[in-house]
């Protein structure tokens, strides 16, 4: 890089303007927010150095970007601001100690907390109560003129409610009022419209934030009207005829005027519990249904945001915690394919090492050959990478415009790759499989995986180092083949002495003893984990009885569907699973359930539960016991039906989302024993029992 810092300086330049164009008015980036991020820094580093060089239109000194033609340009009465981030709990606290110095120490504070949806700010101008125009932020200055798309989006209101106050607040009409917002569309439906995209062949959105955006800069308004986009009100700009104090207030008032507001938004005196609120979100992130990149902490009264001000484009009274991304691109250098236990090929992409909020990721999943072709995703491609919380990182679509002719489309090979066996894909399914079960090496070595982890046999110190061994060894050709090694066929295992073979075999020997819930997760049955493990162990309380149970009696139990039924089924149908089973019971492994305990009370009778999570003083299993006996039922997944979420530390997501959606009232460990007690327990008002541990 011999350019000098004038040349240097202006290819930057020109290179962010691109990209802001690109972000800002296509709704179609090419680079990450660290890519960009990253030439801005360098940017601001030579201005720094040489500020000789600052031009006046250098993107250094402006933020957001001018609007496209394709719409009319509105100039926004009160400039639309932006907000200074915060990226740790220091830099909140440190906002905070600049608020009390320019308020003065002794200031009594109060704070909204409002989870920071990741959309697109609009403004929506209403008079006498009818909405009469709706513009983006654009640069903050001048936006554009959106009006008639934002008509059809169902949850902004053409007249503002007149009746009914919230909270007392004030419920008169405005002669004007600007009502400000974020547009934004779920995880869920962003997916949904994607999957939509990608079957017409057209482009699809890289996030929610795009999809929204492009969704609805649409010069058609039918095509926004088409697409699932939501609106919630965060703010007002100017307003004439009301009387309005306070941020909380304001929400308040605009939620009885028939605004959907965040439910989440909350308000606190006390600044620690803001605080923990804050990290509250982060942790729950992975169970909203919608993008949140940070939280937003505002200073409540309007008086003070008024003394405060704003600095730049920043409003001092207000701080965004971001988030860590989750999203960032790469370049994908293959696709390789992975063998499933069940003889599913994944594709799996190979991509040069990023960093994902924290997390060098090198390779992410593409789903299935389907989700490749359709998304036109080519090898050699700069893609899209998404990680979020536990869920395997995986591509989301390529960068099209970044692409320079060399890229390679990709094809599912025809055979396995590891044991050669041509591939074959059942009418109306999506994966292609290897049909070898039974000789097929790669899928053994991820059936023991699966045998041997922690929910199932967990057998201390047999892991896929030890699988792969085995196999290729010849030493065992199928599960139950592990309670037949002996002393010799160990000795070979590279660094295993005398003890730690025999403790690898005694933990073995010992695994047999696993409750019979234990071994029905430990086969490795599709969709049978461990809560429907369980309502199938409470329903035949043997092997053998499960062998023989037919798809209706299985598909009968509570919390079991047609498709988890007819898989169970499938699966002791087949001969050689037939032939395993009895070869596990014939080597000594647990095939019956223990003795049910004696009924202690039935005061559970009629009572549906769910567990979720680690219990701190019982095992999943214990807990089940301890409900059944009680003549209670636990059941796999949450219904509008399911009397309780029993929920310990790190609960699934799926679950504690289901019983929010449902109502179904959260129960801990104690509030289980309360319901057991001789007292006849009623659930308090807000639905929550006992102390729930809220970090989720
Ligand atoms: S307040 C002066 N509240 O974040 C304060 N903004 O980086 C202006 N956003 O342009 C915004 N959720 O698009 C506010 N609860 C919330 C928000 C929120 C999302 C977005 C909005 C804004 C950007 C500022």
């Amino acid at each position: 890089m011999s350019d000098t810092p004038i040349q240097r300086a202006e290819a930057l330049r020109e290179q962010l303007r691109m990209h802001n164009y690109r972000y800002h008015v296509l709704d179609d980036p090419i680079v990450s927010d660290a890519e960009y991020d990253a030439l801005m820094r360098e940017l601001r580093s030579i201005e720094a150095e040489h500020p000789e060089l600052i031009t006046p239109d250098s993107p250094t000194r402006r933020v957001g970007n001018a609007p496209s033609e394709k719409f009319a340009k509105v100039r926004h009465p009160v400039a639309m601001l932006s907000l200074g981030n915060a990226f740790d709990e220091a830099d909140v606290r440190a906002w905070r100690e600049r608020v009390l110095r320019l308020l003065g120490e002794d200031a009594q504070l109060t704070f909204t907390v409002e989870p920071k949806i990741d959309g697109l700010a609009i403004a929506l101008t209403y008079v006498n109560g009818a909405f009469v125009r709706g513009a983006t932020r654009g640069d903050g200055e001048v936006g554009e003129d959106v009006t008639a798309n934002l008509r059809t989006l169902a949850s902004i209101p053409l007249v503002m409610l007149a009746t009914g106050s919230s909270d007392g607040a004030d419920s008169a009409i405005p002669t004007s009022i600007e009502v400000r917002g974020e547009v934004y569309m779920r995880i869920a439906e962003f997916e949904r419209l994607n999957e939509r995209l990608a079957a017409a062949g057209e482009r699809v959105a890289a996030n929610p934030r795009n999809a929204a955006a492009g969704s609805l800069r649409q010069k058609d308004a039918a095509v926004t009207a088409s697409r699932p986009l939501r609106f919630f009100a965060y703010a007002v700009g100017p307003f004439e005829g009301i009387a309005l104090n306070s941020q909380w207030g304001t929400l308040q008032y605009l939620k009885g005027r028939g605004f959907p507001i965040n439910r989440d938004a909350r308000q606190f005196t006390d600044f620690e519990e803001a605080l923990a609120y804050c990290h509250d979100w982060m942790r729950r992130r992975d169970v909203l249904e919608y993008e949140v990149d940070g939280v937003v902490i505002k200073i409540d009264s309007f008086g003070q945001q008024r003394e405060l001000g704003v600095a730049g484009r920043d409003p001092r009274w207000a701080i965004a915690w971001k988030f860590p991304a989750r999203e960032t691109t790469s370049r994908l250098i293959n696709i390789t394919v992975n063998v499933g236990r069940t003889g599913v090929m994944t594709p799996n992409a190979e991509i040069e090492p990023v960093n994902l909020g924290g997390v060098m990721v090198r390779n992410a999943s593409l789903h299935n050959a389907d989700y490749i072709s359709q998304r036109d995703i080519r090898i050699g491609d700069y893609v899209t990478v998404k990680r979020a919380g536990d869920v395997i990182p995986y591509i989301i679509g390529p960068i099209v415009d970044r692409r320079d002719g060399t890229e390679q489309v990709w094809q599912m090979p025809a055979t396995c790759p590891d044991c050669g066996t041509p591939l074959e894909r059942a009418e109306g399914e999506v994966a292609w499989r290897c049909p070898n079960v039974a000789g097929c090496p790669a899928q053994l070595i991820r059936r023991v995986e699966h045998f041997v982890s922690r929910g199932a046999m967990d057998i201390a110190g047999l892991g896929e180092k030890q699988a792969v061994f085995f196999v290729e060894q010849g030493l065992i050709k199928d599960i139950a083949d592990l309670y037949v090694l002996q002393e010799k066929d160990l000795a070979a295992l590279e660094g295993y002495g005398a003890k730690k073979i025999s403790n690898l075999l005694t933990a073995i020997e010992e695994s047999k003893q696993r409750p019979l819930t234990r071994v029905i997760v430990a086969l490795g049955i599709r969709f049978v984990g461990e809560s429907v493990a369980q309502a199938l162990t409470q329903r035949f309380r043997s092997l053998l009885a499960l062998m023989a149970a037919t798809e209706a009696e299985i598909d009968a139990i509570d919390g079991i569907g047609p498709e988890i039924a007819a898989s169970i089924e499938a699966y002791f149908q087949a001969p050689v699973n037939r032939a395993l089973i009895e070869k596990l019971i014939g080597l000594g492994v647990r095939s019956e359930a223990e003795a049910q305990a004696e009924p202690l009370g039935d005061q559970l009778a009629g009572q549906t539960f769910v567990i979720t999570g680690t219990l701190a003083g019982m095992s999943r299993e214990q807990a089940a016991e301890l409900i059944a006996a009680h003549g209670g039922k636990v059941t796999g997944s949450v219904t509008k039906k399911t009397h309780y979420l029993l929920i310990g530390s790190d609960p699934g997501g799926t679950k504690y989302a289901k019983a929010v959606e449902f109502g179904v009232p959260l129960l801990d460990e104690a509030g289980l024993l309360r319901l057991l007690g001789s007292v006849e327990p009623t659930p308090p008002d807000d639905g929550v029992v006992g102390q729930i541990a809220m970090d989720l």
